[in-house]
């Protein structure tokens, strides 16, 4: 299994002072569980909001906010832009931006932006009526145009109550865009098509039959294949955030599934099924609620399709086809069968009844099952080291074609 593309690269983070000051926490502590070594600088507005205690505890290494006098090296202005892989600047305000844009390089991290050489991605927070203020529209522009990666703020709360335009990027979105940027980019080009979540069938308007299923694994092979090139689509049931660069489709039913992903296959030319599709729906789902006082009422249920297996009938020969498979026994030879039944390409088979294993956990453990070739295991793992392994495997298929 390869390494996460974060690992043993040194990524200077940069923290402005805005509200959003205390998500950088998160983003450093997310950074230094991908294997990346983070250098904080803070400015001295940003110690305002978040103490640079807290913020170097969560790093690699305490937090710089000196040019002058700066324990760590006597010529901070240059070191730390020179020896960085990436930088990031999170939170980044209308103030850090213009100085930016202009190279006034009056504090360590105006600094360090124009004494490196390295990616850097600028993530703008600050209030709806500022963001889209002439000047912050035009430098963000100009610095776009510089080759600067901008992860643009969220709609939502801000600071005081307000809503709109100028939200933080959540960490996963930021995290999402500096593993595009430093990772392979082996899936450039490449459309990729994942389903997500466990399907709910309505029984009468306030039911459903629904499953256990979370949706992380398909978000994390989402956000891996996103984070290497392709253009990815998520088919979901679920409202987990959207990983950077994915477009998402909202569904709920198997037959809404299959609507879009027999869709997507048209034009896409890897097909993931991660979603835990109900093999079983109510016949009629009942136009009002179901009343209590009418008895036990006797439901009906009729088979959905199996969308996988129709994607695999009308598979094309540029199609890679990628399947799962959740058992609690004989897992290969379970899986083994679906791959063959389903004219599959891959089979990522989990045994959920284990530990750690499957529905709502954050790791995850699987068999990796091609035609004519040995199985791989995974070891338990995240679900985003899962979706690296998975992803490995379809680059793999690919260049073998
Ligand atoms: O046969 P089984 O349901 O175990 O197969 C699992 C695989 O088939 C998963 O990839 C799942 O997304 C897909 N599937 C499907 N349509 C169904 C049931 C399962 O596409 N109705």
């Amino acid at each position: 299994m390869s390494a996460s593309p974060l690992t043993g690269k040194r990524i200077v983070l940069g923290v402005t002072g805005g509200i959003a000051a205390y998500k950088a926490i998160e983003l450093s502590r997310r950074l230094v569980d991908a294997g990346a070594h983070v250098v904080p600088i803070m400015t001295d507005a940003a110690q305002h909001f978040v103490g640079a205690t807290t913020l170097g505890a969560l790093a690699s290494e305490p937090v710089q906010t000196e040019l002058w006098n700066n324990p760590t090296t006597p010529i901070p202005h240059t070191k730390v832009g020179q020896g960085a892989d990436l930088i990031i600047v999170a939170p980044a305000t209308a103030k850090s931006i213009a100085a930016y844009r202009m190279g006034y390089s009056h504090d360590l991290l105006q600094n360090t932006l124009i004494a490196t050489r390295a990616p850097v991605i600028v993530c703008p927070a600050m209030h709806t009526e500022m963001w889209e203020h002439p000047s912050v529209v035009d430098n963000i522009a100009t610095l776009r145009k510089r080759g600067v990666h901008i992860v643009e703020p969220e709609s939502g709360r801000l600071a005081g109550g307000d809503m709109g335009a100028g939200r933080l990027a959540d960490p996963a979105t930021i995290l999402g865009a500096a593993e595009r940027i430093l990772g392979p980019a082996d899936l450039t080009g490449v459309r990729v098509v994942v389903s997500a979540g466990g399907t709910r069938e309505p029984i009468d308007a306030v039911r459903v039959i629904a499953n256990r299923s979370s949706g992380k694994q398909g978000y994390a092979v989402a956000a891996e294949a996103a984070a290497r090139g392709a253009q990815v689509t998520l088919v979901s049931t679920v409202g987990l955030p959207t990983p950077a660069g994915v477009q998402v489709i909202a569904v709920e039913t198997a037959a809404e599934m299959q609507e879009a992903m027999e869709r997507a296959a048209i034009d896409h030319d890897v097909i993931v099924m991660a979603a835990a599709v109900a093999d079983f729906r109510p016949a009629h789902a009942a136009s009002g609620k179901i009343k209590k006082r009418d008895g036990v009422p006797e439901i009906v249920l009729q088979p959905t399709p199996d969308i996988l297996a129709g994607l695999g009938a009308n598979k094309r020969d540029d199609h890679v086809l990628v399947g799962f498979a959740a058992e609690t026994a004989n897992l290969v030879d379970n899986a083994q069968g679906k791959l063959e039944r389903k004219r599959l390409d891959l089979i990522v088979a989990n045994d959920v009844s284990a530990p750690g294993v499957g529905f709502a956990h954050d790791t995850n453990a699987v068999t990796l099952l091609r035609p004519g070739a040995k199985p791989v295991e995974i070891d338990l793992a995240t679900k985003r080291d899962v979706a690296r392994a998975v992803i490995d495997a379809v680059v793999d298929i690919r260049n073998a074609r």
